[in-house]
């Protein structure tokens, strides 16, 4: 694991794509393939994408993480997340979690929906700790295993926002940069 690093959290842009092809062939079995990140990118106005990148090393930034968000209507859908595997468990999906659920709510988004392998344990405690809760199973859903979905809901994003302290704290440093101009 790579640690003692610097992060920085921004909208996704075309010149992030091959380190976001990378991070996504490390980590799913079924990649997208590039023209999916393109559409959503170029295209899908409800798409929101994001990076983490580390730029300890500034100004050599690299792209180590990645999170796309469909808004359909006042749902939000989490399309896809994932870290470079040297990065992980230092928060950073957690990080993204929290800048993209705020950012969908500020968009109107009511619930946010997603769906997760019945194996990916890690995925779904994050998902918990973000107030998600399973509603329902796709049975066989994934076709390289067969393997069962979990639907995970967030239903009520207005009082997880307002009831979890991680916004608070978010919230409360938005404003601080916002007033000190950084
Ligand atoms: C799932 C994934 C995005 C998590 O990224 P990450 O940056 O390592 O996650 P975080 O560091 O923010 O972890 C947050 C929480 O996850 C849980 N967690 C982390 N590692 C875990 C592990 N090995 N086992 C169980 N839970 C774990 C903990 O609850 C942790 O909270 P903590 O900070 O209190 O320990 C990353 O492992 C990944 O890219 N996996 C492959 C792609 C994937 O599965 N994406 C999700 C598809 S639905």
């Amino acid at each position: 694991m790579i640690s003692n690093r610097k992060f920085n959290f921004r909208p996704m842009r075309d010149d992030d794509l091959d380190s976001v092809l990378i991070i996504d062939h490390l980590s799913f079995s079924i990649p997208w393939p590039k023209s999916a990140y393109l559409h959503d990118l170029q295209k899908n106005q409800n798409a929101i994408l994001w990076v983490a990148e580390d730029v300890s090393e500034s100004p050599n930034r690299k792209v180590i993480a990645m999170i796309d968000v469909w808004m359909i209507l006042k749902d939000a859908h989490i399309a896809t997340l994932a870290v470079h595997p040297d990065y992980r468990g230092q928060g950073i999906a957690s990080n993204l979690l929290e800048l993209l659920l705020l950012e969908v709510y500020r968009r109107g988004a009511t619930r946010v929906m997603l769906e997760v392998r019945e194996s990916n344990l890690k995925a779904q405690s994050i998902y918990r700790e973000f107030g998600f809760e399973v509603v329902h199973r796709r049975r066989r859903y994934y076709r390289d295993n067969q393997e069962d979905a979990l639907l995970m809901n967030l239903e009520d994003l207005e009082s997880e926002i307002k009831t979890n302290q991680r916004y608070k704290t978010l919230l409360a440093n938005q404003r601080s940069k916002a007033i000190s101009g950084n």
